[in-house]
């Protein structure tokens, strides 16, 4: 591990309030005499405005680690805090947007209806409602959603019921995004499109992104820092920082430094799954 690596996963204490800290999480599903270990032992630093990928075998823990994060899930051992603040379960942190694997909509409510939810439980004063929090219908217009505010989920394609999912994360304008193969069911052209305009979100509006995919080029073309999982338990292998300059175009997608961190995440997560590197 390089040294960078090094220190970003174990410096998580000098984050406390300038990041997310994950400390010493391990997380078992199961009863009492059944129990398997799912996470063991995470520790990531991820600092305000960064931009941090999972990425690992299916099944190694990254989306009981997002929810673990995200407050919905209580880790057995270890801690969260955003910002400072520790994350409760079953409280959901006011600075955090998730975008969940599947899109989790409400099959009764329309679209408008559904992105409109997350205003509609929230407590907080109208007053910073109105400050911090964005109109649902430009929201959706803004993701291409327009023409459908007032249908049910069962009438939308799998695409574009994830776009719903990640519009209703962006309707509170979280500081911190946690989003889970958010793009996994688009084509091809949506999901270039969808990445650049997480990129421009990002870098204009200085957000921190747990960001997971099964892409490589995904991890490599959006990510400050990648995080090789390995899996039964899921651990940090490693973690890769990607310093290739921003914005990312094609021109450093077709770069030789690009294909070289694409190369080496690719090769820790085949040494993952037991192949020679
Ligand atoms: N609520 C639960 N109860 C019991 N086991 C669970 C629960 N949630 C997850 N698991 C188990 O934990 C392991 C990790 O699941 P998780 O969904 O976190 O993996 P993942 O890395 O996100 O996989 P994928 O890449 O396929 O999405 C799996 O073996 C899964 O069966
Ligand atoms: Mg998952």
């Amino acid at each position: 591990m390089s040294d960078y690596a090094a220190r970003l996963v174990n410096d998580v204490a000098a984050a406390d309030d300038d990041g997310v800290s994950i400390r010493g999480i391990w997380k078992a599903f199961g009863n009492e005499n059944d129990r398997t270990a799912v996470v063991e032992d995470i520790n990531l630093r991820i600092r305000r405005g960064q931009f941090v990928t999972l990425i690992g075998p299916s099944g190694c823990g990254k989306s009981t680690l997002l929810r673990i994060v995200a407050g919905l899930i209580k880790p057995d051992r270890g801690s969260v805090s955003i910002y400072g603040e520790t994350v409760c379960h079953a409280a959901a942190s006011k600075h955090i947007g998730f975008v969940p694997q599947t899109p989790a909509l409400l099959p009764w409510r329309t679209v408008i209806e559904n992105v409109k939810l997350p205003l509609q439980i929230n407590k907080r004063s109208s007053s910073e409602r109105d400050r911090r929090s964005s109109d649902p219908r430009e929201l959706l217009e803004s993701f291409g959603l327009g023409g459908v505010l007032n249908l049910r989920p069962h009438e939308l394609s799998g695409g574009m019921q994830q776009r719903v999912a990640i519009a209703r994360a962006f309707v509170f304008d979280p500081m911190i995004l946690l989003m889970d193969e958010p793009f996994s069911a688009l084509d091809e052209f949506a999901r270039e499109a969808q990445r650049r305009g997480l990129l421009e979100l990002w870098q204009s509006n200085q957000k921190t992104v747990l960001f997971v995919t099964h892409s490589v080029a995904e991890a490599v073309e959006l990510s400050d820092v990648i995080v090789v999982m390995s899996s039964q338990p899921g651990r940090i292998r490693t973690v890769i920082p990607v310093n290739l300059p921003r914005p990312r175009g094609n021109f450093v997608e077709n770069s030789a430094a690009f294909h070289l961190v694409e190369a080496e995440v690719r090769g820790r997560l085949r040494n993952t799954w037991g192949q020679p590197e």
